[in-house]
């Protein structure tokens, strides 16, 4: 009898090894035209030629066939939060507003564990459906929101990050924290949670203008205590948050160094928009090995401004790229790849499309620090990845009639493609977008 925990996935097989240099950098990646995964459990075994695949596995191994399907590492996204899944597509102004009127309000109901749970259902089918793998989310600042994002998680064997948002001034008080209870919390969370299968803790606070002096110290310590869990926050994202938070810290040298300061920075912090950056800013984020997140759909939708890849980029200094749902306006990272193109367009830096492809996949485990685990499809790595059709739709089929090359392909589906271009989500091996757990 064969193994059934042993299977063979067979496809057309892309996966990344560098970040491309150019279009001809063909050493960055490689390419199986009949390839195939073996796959046991929850982690790749092998990746290579169908052929070669099916040498090497045991005689009578099951092989599920996508072809002519792309078959992709999972898709990754840096920022989200969980709780907006019902403040997505809210008409407001630009960032404060939008947080005040919409997200504040919405975020309030998340001390319920109920609706937590409800939410975090229809979070992970989205995320699924659209063949996102892992994600870094902020909760709610109710530790009830932290159990039933991590508990759904677990529940569908995902590699998920996220903690309990920590603020205590400028919202309303049943939203706020205190220092104390904060740290506390958050602590709680992290011993219960880190670690545990998949999942991995992030201290988060919100952002300087919600967090007194007093909590980016608590923070600080945790980040200290726990150096192998990351940090998330917000920076340089909307003018009038910058001229607030330049009231709050005046003794600050930019707003950057507010975070610098209580020892936020480092190479596991995840610092969300980063679009209106000083050179010193720059420099300090490369100094500290810091990670910035552009966030194109919400970039757009809040008014925001454009993030400068290429700018952060010569300054060395890390990059990766979010949805930030919901200021972002869709779950995809599809989606989120060609409104990300359009920015850089306006900016004269034109991505091509292996390089977008690197970036939600290697290019974000990288910027997780977790390449070993994710974001490749190389054996030994954990079994997370996609199935793409770039004719998924009667548009796309048309478009591809005339597509000659993968960069063609590639490209047809960060620009037409959404959650119908993923035919099956696999995490940790299980298919979840055909069968929920
Ligand atoms: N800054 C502080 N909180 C948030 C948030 O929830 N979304 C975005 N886009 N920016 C923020
Ligand atoms: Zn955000």
């Amino acid at each position: 009898m064969a193994d059934q925990n042993i299977k063979i996935y067979r496809g057309r097989l892309l996966s990344f090894a560098a970040r491309p240099s150019g279009p001809d950098d063909t050493s960055a990646y490689s390419y199986e035209e009949d390839g195939a995964l073996l796959v046991e459990g929850a982690t790749i075994r092998g990746s290579g030629s169908f052929q070669s695949i099916m040498a090497s596995a045991p005689e009578g191994t099951a092989v599920i066939d996508h072809r002519p399907h792309l078959i992709v590492p999972g898709f990754i996204d840096t920022h989200i939060h969980f709780p907006q899944a019902q403040v997505i597509a809210s008409w407001a102004d630009q960032l404060l507003d939008w947080l005040n009127d919409y997200t504040f309000p919405e975020e309030q109901k998340f001390a319920d564990k109920s609706h937590g749970k409800r939410i975090a259902g229809a979070f992970y089918d989205a995320l699924i459906s659209n063949g996102t793998t892992t994600a870094a989310a902020y909760c709610s600042s109710h530790i009830n929101s932290v159990d039933a994002y991590f508990e759904e998680a677990e529940a569908r064997g995902m590699l998920m990050l996220g903690g309990k948002t920590m603020m205590d001034r400028n919202a309303p008080p049943a939203l706020c924290d205190t220092a104390q209870s904060s740290y506390d919390d958050s602590k709680a969370m992290l011993e219960k949670w880190h670690g545990r299968g998949r999942a991995h803790y992030v201290v988060t606070p919100r952002f300087a203008i919600t967090s007194t002096p007093e909590q980016l110290v608590a923070a600080g310590a945790l980040a200290r205590e726990f150096p192998d869990c990351h940090v998330q926050t917000h920076i340089n994202e909307n003018q009038n948050e910058i001229a607030f938070t330049r009231e709050l810290y005046p003794d600050a040298a930019h707003y950057l160094g507010v975070y610098e300061s209580f020892g936020l920075l480092g190479p596991r912090t995840l610092l969300g928009h980063c679009i209106h950056m000083t050179g010193h800013e720059l420099q300090v984020m490369r100094e500290t090995d810091s990670v910035a997140v552009f966030c194109p759909t919400s970039n757009l939708f809040l008014g925001s401004g454009l993030f400068d890849k290429a700018g952060m980029e010569s300054a060395g200094i890390r990059t990766s790229i979010a949805t930030d749902v919901g200021g972002g306006t869709s779950y995809s990272m599809l989606r989120t790849l060609d409104e990300g193109y359009k920015v850089l367009q306006l900016q004269r830096q034109r991505m091509h499309p292996l390089t977008s492809f690197y970036w939600a996949t290697l290019g974000n485990a990288e910027a997780l620090s977790l390449p070993d685990r994710i974001g490749t499809l190389d054996a030994g790595t954990d079994a997370d990845f996609v199935v793409l059709d770039a004719k998924a739709t009667p548009p796309m089929a048309l478009r591809m009639e005339n597509a000659q090359s993968l960069s063609e392909e590639l490209f047809v589906l960060q620009t037409l493609g959404d959650d119908r271009a993923v035919v099956e989500t696999y995490a940790a091996g299980n298919p979840l977008k055909s069968c929920r757990p």
